[in-house]
């Protein structure tokens, strides 16, 4: 019965919105599924589905504020229809070696247009209320050793009014240290709570947390009835975000990485603005900290340490706008980074693609699928258009 409670709970109105035979179709052969499983290791049902993990620095009340009165109450009850399993993209191993394999680049886009598409058809058509009660979590991480007293007392006391902070005891912010800062959290949210997934974000990050909530759970329902067909193989475990294979180590400035030189490049790692990660990974990269290398850059960190585990999925997704610049702004994109609390706010209050400042046209960077047949410096090419 892993995460059914945690997901169906709440349930209150099944429509017979555009894919109501499919949605009940779901459900039946979900519900067979735990009876033959009984046999089969499953984890603990995990009280959170979802952990949101915002690093953020101490003196950022204004960023916390905004988030707390924007997009974290996204999706609190989610009262969007299913997103159809079909849209989601389960990888399989292929048969000589035991890779995953990752998906094609038409069939990245042609899932971006499916998803636009049922965007649409939401606006268009607009399916009666559901509510699922899907339990999300979010955890703003702050360093407080040697902390300035009149800070501290801050903290404590926005710690008291909303509880949502996660305090760093080991971490001195002042160092710049966000690598150490990720793995501290990370442990500590291990160690404090049971959860599927956990999503990384920076404290000046906007989620479209209900459609992100929504998708996941379809994969992670998808997941749970595939998971026979894996067999012996271990089950994919999910690292979502966007992606850059060919990123060129920095070798000045505030992230100058002079430790990484096993490669010419960082190895493929998803853009820091915000990825997702499966609780396996977080706990194979808390397991071995110790043994882990500890890059100036926490998402290049992140990359290098499941570089070599041959279970992980690499979701790569334009949704993700996770760069150190905004891209143009998509409808479509659910993760935007570099956004300030007043965007935050445009973007809550129905303003698609907030006013954008300081972004010049012939600068943009460019959105691509992520090519995975070829080699890391091919990778990007394939541009959204
Ligand atoms: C469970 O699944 C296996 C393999 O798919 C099948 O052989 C078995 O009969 C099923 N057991 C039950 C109780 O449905
Ligand atoms: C960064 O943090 C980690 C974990 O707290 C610690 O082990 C490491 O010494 C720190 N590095 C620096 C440069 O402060
Ligand atoms: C991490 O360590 C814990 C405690 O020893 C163990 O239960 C868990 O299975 C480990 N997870 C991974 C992915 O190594």
């Amino acid at each position: 019965m892993r995460r059914q409670n945690n997901l169906v709970t709440l349930f209150t109105a099944i429509t017979a919105f555009f894919f109501g035979s499919f949605i009940t179709k779901i459900l039946n052969s979900v519900d067979k599924c735990p009876a033959n499983r009984s046999g089969s290791k499953l984890e603990p049902h995990p009280d959170i589905f979802l952990v949101v993990l915002i690093l953020s620095a101490p003196s950022n009340v204004e960023h916390r504020d905004a988030m707390r009165e924007t997009w974290l109450r996204l999706g609190q009850p989610l009262q969007l229809p299913y997103y159809p399993e079909e849209q989601v993209y389960m990888p399989a191993y292929d048969q000589r070696g035991g890779h995953l394999q990752m998906e094609m680049v038409t069939q990245q886009a042609t899932r971006l247009r499916e998803f636009i598409n049922w965007q649409e058809k939401l606006l268009q058509h607009p399916p009666p209320v559901t509510q699922r009660k899907i339990i999300v979590k979010h955890l703003f991480a702050i360093g407080t050793q040697q902390m300035p007293s009149n800070l501290r007392d801050q903290i404590q006391s926005e710690q008291k009014q909303h509880k949502d902070l996660l305090l760093l005891p080991h971490l001195h912010e002042s160092y710049r240290n966000l690598t150490g800062k990720l793995l501290q959290a990370i442990e500590g949210v291990i160690q404090q709570y049971d959860f599927s997934y956990l999503i990384k974000v920076d404290d000046d990050t906007y989620v479209k947390l209900d459609h992100l909530l929504n998708e996941l759970v379809s994969y992670d329902r998808k997941l749970l009835r595939k998971t026979m067909d894996y067999g012996s193989e271990p089950l994919p475990q999910l690292y979502w975000g966007y992606f850059n294979g060919r990123a060129n180590i920095k070798t000045k400035g505030q992230w100058k990485e002079p430790n990484y030189v096993l490669g010419k490049n960082y190895i493929t790692y998803a853009l820091g603005g915000g990825y997702v990660l499966s609780r396996k990974l977080c706990e194979h990269v808390v397991n071995n900290s110790h043994l882990l290398s500890h890059y100036t850059s926490e998402d290049v960190s992140m990359g290098t340490w499941l570089a070599p585990l041959r279970n992980v999925y690499r979701w790569h997704d334009p949704r993700f706008d996770t760069a150190y610049m905004a891209r143009k702004c998509q409808s479509y994109h659910l993760v935007l980074h570099k956004r300030t609390p007043q965007m935050m706010r445009d973007l809550y209050g129905g303003n698609l693609c907030a006013p954008e400042k300081n972004v010049m046209g012939a600068n943009r960077l460019l959105e691509y699928y992520y090519d995975w047949t070829r080699t890391s410096d091919k990778c990007c090419d394939s541009l959204v258009v």
